[in-house]
């Protein structure tokens, strides 16, 4: 299946999971109160962060040998870069969405430019280089050539670094780290990737023995 065809299939399965599931209960949401963009980033920073997550597990994945045979790994790529892309999309909708918000007051040097901006300084700033690192490792796919594997597979190594800042960024700044079920989002995503993270560090693949060889002639016959 083709990458375009992926992300657009998890677009609309997106869109009509989404419509389903939240049309018996629509009724009973808050009202926005003029507040709907904040909502909005809150919303879009947690499946941001969630999508991203995904691609990291869906990396693992594709890193170590545990799963072959069981997922194709032309799909695993595909799913991975979907991720990947559909991550750093809501990312970016999430912290522009924040500049029409009339609660708080972000122009576009505090979202983009680290450190630069008025609210939570440092924690803000985790999320721009988050954004800014996802967004290296992401499009570095396409420049693999250019790059040489080595440099490649140390700038995916970055992919962790910007997790580790995503999540940091979201436990911290984030309105909604105190309720369980966002809680519990954290705590199983960032076990399962350090878990993963261990396991690949100290897991090592069994050496293929080489084939036996036929018995030399001396040795098949000492008496010569
Ligand atoms: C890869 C990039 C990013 C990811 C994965 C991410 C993820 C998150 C998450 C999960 C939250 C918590 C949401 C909640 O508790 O409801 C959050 C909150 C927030 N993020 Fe980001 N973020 C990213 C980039 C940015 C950028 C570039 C900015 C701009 C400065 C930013 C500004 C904020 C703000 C102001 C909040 C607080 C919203 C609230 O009160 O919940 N984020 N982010």
């Amino acid at each position: 299946m083709s990458l375009r065809l992926v992300i657009a299939l998890s677009l609309v399965a997106g869109l009509v999971l989404g419509t389903i599931v939240l049309a018996p209960v629509a009724h009973r949401l808050p009202s926005a109160d003029g507040h709907g963009a904040w909502y909005a980033s809150r919303a879009a920073g947690l499946v941001a962060y969630l999508f991203l997550w995904a691609a990291l597990a869906g990396g693992l994945l594709m890193s170590s040998a545990w799963f072959d045979g069981i997922i194709n790994r032309a799909r695993l790529l595909a799913i991975h870069q979907s991720l990947s892309l559909a991550g750093l999309a809501l990312a970016l909708g999430h912290a522009l969405v924040l500049i029409p918000d009339d609660w708080t007051r972000f122009g576009l040097l505090d979202l983009f430019v680290p450190f630069a901006s008025y609210y939570a300084r440092a924690d803000a700033a985790l999320g721009t280089l988050a954004l800014y690192l996802f967004a290296i490792v992401t499009f570095s796919f396409w420049f693999r050539n250019a790059i040489g594997p080595v440099t490649w597979r140390w700038v995916h190594r970055a992919s962790f670094v910007a997790y580790l800042a995503a999540l940091w960024h979201g436990v911290r700044i984030g309105t909604d780290t105190r309720a369980l079920p966002v809680t519990l989002l954290y705590l199983l995503t960032s076990s399962l990737v350090l878990g993963s993270l261990a396991l690949r560090l100290t897991y090592v693949r069994p050496r293929r023995r080489p084939a036996a060889r036929p018995p030399s002639r001396a040795a098949a016959d000492p008496a010569g």
